[in-house]
């Protein structure tokens, strides 16, 4: 990635399948699979961020809760700094559980409600390392310094704080341990605009002070832009298309990408009309992991679909300058982006 072929990527997930079974039901009498992640393939080289974007269900959690060992991978590939990860039985051996951590949407669920902020950041420590007294307290303070909290909060509980410092404390908690990658998964969704934009510029200091690696997963586009050096846009289990964030954000390829972005709101009507002329939206409904469409998984809804879309799901297609696309209309022998 970004030219460095012969580095390995400090995560390297290739080819990944995750699968969940829908219980049985009144209807639907035999068990069946859900096809949650079909053949995922990405990488993230130290220090960088990949953002990884995609409607409700396209299956980015289900990535992310497979690195994090949360989930089970079905067949695949999950390599962190040259460990293969999928092979390992049971919990993750505990430098690896240091290593990697994960900070989610709804900081209610990693935060207890009935502890304090100094035992909410001590009880990794507690787990990990056992330090004393005095060591404890001066970690817990200058976690929470580190993101931008006083240490007089230490004494305090979750409900006492707004969303974004309690998402704050959430980025603390997992720092506790100094991880290498962090899984960021909607870390930002649950906040208003403003807060959003705090929260992320925090996530971009810390990663520059602390040389962390980022999973970002987000629905919205414009959100992740901005901290991603690549994007990689999911679209039902699959990979649609993977580049360096600016370029992919400014001339997106893949009609789903386009459409994604016909969706987002711009402050500038001139550009959004720009936009609008070339991603058509989506239309229909988002076919149900359930029973996946043969052939490109985006053609049940792309405005270009055709036979060629129907019977094998598209090949990544390397249009040059280290951008990839799953789309047919770019195996020929033009390679300009459509739009
Ligand atoms: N534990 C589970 N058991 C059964 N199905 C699941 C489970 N977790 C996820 N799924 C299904 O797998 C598919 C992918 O879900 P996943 O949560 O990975 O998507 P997502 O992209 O993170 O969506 P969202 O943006 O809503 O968080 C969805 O159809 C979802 O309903
Ligand atoms: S492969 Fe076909 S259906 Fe899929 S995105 Fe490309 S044109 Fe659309
Ligand atoms: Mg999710």
């Amino acid at each position: 990635m970004n030219g460095e072929a012969d580095t390995e990527a400090l995560l390297a997930v290739s080819d990944l399948v995750v699968k969940y079974r829908s219980p049985r039901s009144l209807f639907h009498l035999a068990a069946a699979d859900i096809h949650a992640v079909n053949g995922v393939s990405l990488d993230i080289a130290a220090g960088q961020t990949l953002g990884l974007v995609g409607e409700s269900g396209s299956g980015k959690s289900s990535t992310g809760n497979t690195i994090l060992g949360i989930v089970r991978a079905e067949s695949g590939s999950v390599r962190f700094d040259g460990v293969e990860l999928t092979t390992l039985e049971g919990k993750y051996p505990k430098a690896i559980r240091r290593d990697i951590q994960a900070v989610f949407q709804d900081p209610a669920s990693s935060l207890n409600p009935s502890m304090v902020i100094a035992d909410i950041l001590g009880e990794p420590l507690d787990i990990h390392e056992r330090l004393g007294k005095a060591a404890r307290l001066a970690a817990c303070e200058e976690l929470l310094e580190l993101v931008g909290l006083s240490r007089e909060h230490l004494e305090r509980k979750p409900h006492e704080f707004s969303g974004g410092q309690r998402q704050r404390i959430a980025i603390a908690r997992a720092l506790a341990l100094r991880p290498r990658l962090l899984i960021l998964d909607e870390p930002v969704s649950a906040l208003d605009v403003s807060t959003q934009s705090q929260v992320i510029n925090l996530l971009e200091e810390l990663q520059e002070r602390l040389g962390l690696t980022y999973l970002l997963i987000a629905h919205d586009l414009a959100v992740v832009h901005h901290a991603s050096d690549r994007i990689a846009v999911m679209y039902l289990g699959s990979i649609v298309e993977e580049g360096p964030a600016e370029e992919l954000y400014a001339e997106p390829a893949h009609p789903y990408t386009q459409a994604l972005l016909a969706a987002v709101p711009v402050a500038n009507p001139v550009r959004q009309r720009e936009r609008r002329s070339g991603g058509r939206m989506s239309t229909g409904e988002i076919p149900s992991p359930l029973n996946l469409p043969s052939g490109c998984p985006y053609r049940t809804r792309c405005p270009h679909a055709h036979d060629a879309c129907v019977n094998d799901h598209p090949p990544m297609i390397d249009l040059g300058n280290d951008r990839q696309v799953a789309c047919v209309l770019y195996t020929g022998d033009s390679k300009e982006i459509i739009g």
